[in-house]
C-alpha cells in the first residue's frame, strides 16, 4: 500500500535531498509538491522544486507555487546558509516542466477534499505558511489528513536562526501555532534530531561514488550546505534535516520519540517561534505532537544512500 503525501517545501539543498528520497521510493506516491516561501523568496523555491524534479527524471511531477510571505510577519530568508539561489552548490538546467497554474494552497485543499479521508500525509518541510493557510481557508480539511511529518521547532538542541528559535517555526510563528493546535496528529523533526544526522566526509563521498548524475549533485548540495554548520557549530558535517521526514515515512523504527504537548511563542520578540516541549510532562497541556529525539545515524544514512542510487 503506498503511501500518498503532499511535500511543501522551501528548497533550500536539504529540502532538495528530501524530494529525491521521496521521488526515489516506491512505497510513496507524491501527490504534488507546493513551494512555499523561506529559505528564499518563493520565485526561487518553486523553481528549485522543479530544477530537482527533473534532476529525478520526474518532469511529470505537479509543482505548485504558494504563499510568498508568512501569514502576519514579514518573510525572513536565510541566503547565508543556502546560498543565494537557494540551491547554491551543483550547477541545474532551468526546468523545462511547467509550474502548474493553481496556487498551492487550493492545491491542499482540492486534494484533501477529492482524496479518500485519511489517506493523505502533508510533509511541511518548510514554514507552514502553506498548510494553516489552507486550514484557516478550508476547516474542513483537517479531519482528512492522515498526518502531519513536519521538520520544524528545537527543545534540548535550542534554535539555529535565534537563540530560541529553529528557522521554519521562527518565519512563521502563527502558522506553526495553527497547525499545531489544529488538532492533526502531527509528527515534528525538531533540531533535537536532525542535529543527529550529520554529513560527514565518508558519507558526501558515499554519495560521489554512486557515479550517477543525482549522486554528484548530492554530494554537491550536502559539500555546499555544510559549510556553513560546520563553521558555525565546529561539527563535522551539517545536520540533513528535511530528509528525516520522509526517512521517518520510510522506516519509523529509525527514530525516537515522544508523545508530548508543544506550543508556539507567537508574541515575545526574544523566543518568537519557540517550540515550547512539555518533555517531562510538568503541565496538563494535553500531548498534540510526536516530539522526535533520536535517530539511527548510520541507519538513516544507509536507507538515504540506497534509495538515492536507484534515481
Ligand atoms: O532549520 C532547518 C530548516 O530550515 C530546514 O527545513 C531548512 O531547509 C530550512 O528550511
Ligand atoms: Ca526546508
Amino acid at each position: 500500500m503506498t503511501q500518498k503525501i503532499i511535500i511543501d517545501t522551501d528548497p533550500g539543498q536539504d529540502d532538495a535531498v528530501a524530494i529525491l528520497l521521496a521521488l526515489a521510493s516506491p512505497e510513496i506516491e507524491v501527490l504534488g509538491i507546493t513551494a512555499v516561501a523561506g529559505n528564499v523568496p518563493l520565485p526561487l523555491t518553486q523553481l528549485n522544486a522543479r530544477k530537482i524534479c527533473e534532476l529525478a527524471g520526474r518532469a511529470d511531477m505537479r509543482v505548485f507555487a504558494g504563499c510568498d510571505a508568512p501569514m502576519r510577519r514579514a518573510l525572513v530568508t536565510a541566503e547565508h546558509v543556502h546560498g543565494r539561489t537557494g540551491l547554491d552548490g551543483p550547477d541545474l538546467p532551468e526546468p523545462t516542466m511547467p509550474l502548474q497554474q493553481a496556487h498551492a494552497v487550493d492545491f491542499i485543499i482540492d486534494t484533501l477534499r477529492s482524496q479518500p479521508a485519511g489517506s493523505v500525509t502533508l510533509c511541511p518541510l518548510g514554514p507552514l505558511t502553506n498548510i494553516a493557510t489552507a486550514f484557516a481557508r478550508a476547516p474542513d480539511i483537517v479531519g482528512r489528513v492522515q498526518r502531519v511529518v513536519l521538520m520544524g521547532g528545537a527543545y534540548f538542541e535550542v534554535g539555529n536562526i535565534t537563540p530560541a528559535a529553529e528557522f521554519n517555526i521562527h518565519v512563521d510563528p502563527e502558522a506553526a501555532d495553527i497547525v499545531l493546535k489544529s488538532g492533526v496528529e502531527i509528527v515534528m523533526m525538531p533540531l533535537d534530531v536532525t542535529h543527529q544526522a550529520l554529513t560527514t566526509r565518508a558519507r558526501i563521498r558515499a554519495f560521489r561514488e554512486m557515479g550517477t548524475r543525482v549522486g554528484t549533485v548530492v554530494a554537491e548540495l550536502t559539500d555546499f550546505f555544510e559549510r556553513f554548520d560546520v563553521e558555525k557549530y565546529g561539527s563535522e558535517g551539517a545536520p540533513l534535516h528535511d530528509p528525516c521526514v520522509i526517512a521517518w515515512l520510510l522506516q519509523p523504527e529509525l527514530f525516537e520519540g515522544r508523545h508530548v504537548n508543544v506550543e508556539i511563542e507567537t508574541t515575545s520578540p526574544l523566543t518568537l517561534g519557540m517550540t515550547v516541549a512539555d518533555w517531562w510532562g510538568v503541565t496538563d497541556r494535553p500531548p498534540n505532537a510526536t516530539f522526535i529525539g533520536k535517530v539511527d545515524a548510520d541507519g538513516f544514512y544507509r536507507l538515504l544512500t540506497e534509495r538515492l542510487a536507484r534515481l
